[in-house]
């Protein structure tokens, strides 16, 4: 159930997106039973909306978990194009090494298993599509890094921005607890939404969503 929009109005989004067939719907299906942390219904049309639009060439995703939204993505590849995907969590990149394998996708979706504070600071490639989907509390430390990652006209899609909702609430009606990714993720926002090389919006979809996309250096084209 969502804990940002009306949950009828969920429902019924949710309802009319069909469910996926073959290994996505397998693991659309445990999803379901278990606790397999994967992109929400809405969330993952959304994404095949952009993608489709876009064609990128090169995509980084932070947090792979069981390659859901990896291999997702990957249709939407353009031909020779590849994912590269960050996973610290062993028993998730287990998981996902072998869904990837399942779906033939060894050669297009490169997993690497660390956390992607390490992994980031030594990437000098550059992506059409940035997919940062890991632990909340450090998106305002990747942050840089996806920036500096991200070509020119290049997408940043961040889910699960808004925490359930919370992010939306005062800090003082947030349990002590959660007081530290709130702030970090309102940080994170307050930062994408004022950096200049940025044009970005929060969707109240899923758990929310940040878009953003680099600008493109127009004088730099015109000269
Ligand atoms: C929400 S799940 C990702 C779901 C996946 N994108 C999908 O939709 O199929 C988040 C994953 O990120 C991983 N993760 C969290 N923080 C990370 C980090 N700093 N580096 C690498 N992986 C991280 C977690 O272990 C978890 O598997």
């Amino acid at each position: 159930m969502s804990d940002i929009i009306y949950d009828y109005i969920n429902d019924y989004i949710r309802e009319i997106i069909p469910d996926s067939s073959g290994l996505l719907g397998q693991i659309e299906r445990e999803a379901e039973k278990t606790d397999l942390p994967i992109i929400s219904k809405e969330v993952a049309r959304m994404i095949s909306v952009l993608l489709s639009i876009k064609k990128p060439q090169k995509i980084l995703e932070i947090g792979t978990a069981v390659g859901y939204s990896a291999i997702l993505m990957s249709q939407y590849l353009q031909e020779g194009g590849q994912i590269l995907t960050i996973e610290r969590y062993d028993v998730m990149y287990n998981a996902a090494k072998e869904n990837i394998q399942k779906a033939g996708l060894e050669n297009t979706i490169y997993l690497i298993e660390k956390d992607a504070e390490e992994v980031l600071p030594n990437l000098e490639d550059s992506f059409d599509v940035i997919f940062l989907d890991a632990a909340k509390g450090q998106y305002n430390n990747f942050l840089p890094h996806c920036l500096r990652l991200l070509k020119e006209d290049g997408l940043l899609i961040a889910d699960n921005v808004l925490h359930k909702g919370t992010v939306a609430k005062l800090r003082y009606d947030v349990p002590r607890r959660q007081r530290t990714i709130h702030k970090r993720m309102r940080n994170f926002l307050w930062e994408i939404i004022h950096n200049e090389d940025l044009e970005s919006c929060i969707l109240p979809i899923g758990d929310g969503v940040a878009l953003c996309h680099k600008k493109t250096n127009k004088a730099e084209l015109k000269g």
